[in-house]
């Protein structure tokens, strides 16, 4: 068979791009221990109220910094108004007591789902101090509309 020359760059191109990607997704799976990179800690759903690390919501400091224990439940967010300082870390640790729901700090980059059965954790930093809406972004019942809650970050005091 005869292919010519520039014929041949092309195809052996589009043959290293396949075997790129295929590689690609190898690496990331096995390095990834497949599975996806998150926070993988489990609760049993029935019992948020009584277990120890969601009894009390809240926002604590200490010296790790700012912690914000919260929940969802149909059609709102415990604790409904949370405070948190400017230009400092706040780790979320959250979790639904019911069903899937969403959990947006709009105009941030905080975004994350309460999956029944796990604890979604993660950090972030507000640097603009203000009043920020937090919604309910998972569609979970007749209520979804109404599930929403309060941000505010204070100006951060030396
Ligand atoms: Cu909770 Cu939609």
């Amino acid at each position: 068979m005869n292919v010519p020359f520039y014929e041949k760059i092309w195809m052996w191109a589009a043959g290293g791009i396949i075997v790129a990607f295929v590689a690609i997704v190898l690496i990331t799976s096995i390095g990834g221990a497949l599975q996806p990179p998150s926070h993988v800690e489990t609760i049993d759903p029935t019992k948020v109220f009584t277990d120890p690390r969601f009894a009390h919501p809240a926002v604590t400091v200490d010296a790790n910094g700012t912690t914000v224990v919260a929940f969802g439940m149909m059609f709102g967010f415990t604790p409904a108004e949370i405070r948190v300082a400017a230009g400092k870390p706040v780790t979320f640790r959250m979790t639904s007591a019911d069903v899937t729901h969403g959990f947006l700090i709009v105009g941030t980059n905080a975004n994350t789902m309460l999956v029944p059965g796990y604890v979604s954790q993660f950090t972030t930093v507000f640097r603009q101090p203000g009043e920020y809406l937090i919604v309910c972004n998972e569609y979970c019942g007749l209520g979804h509309h109404l599930m929403s809650a309060k941000l505010i970050v204070e100006e951060a005091r030396p």
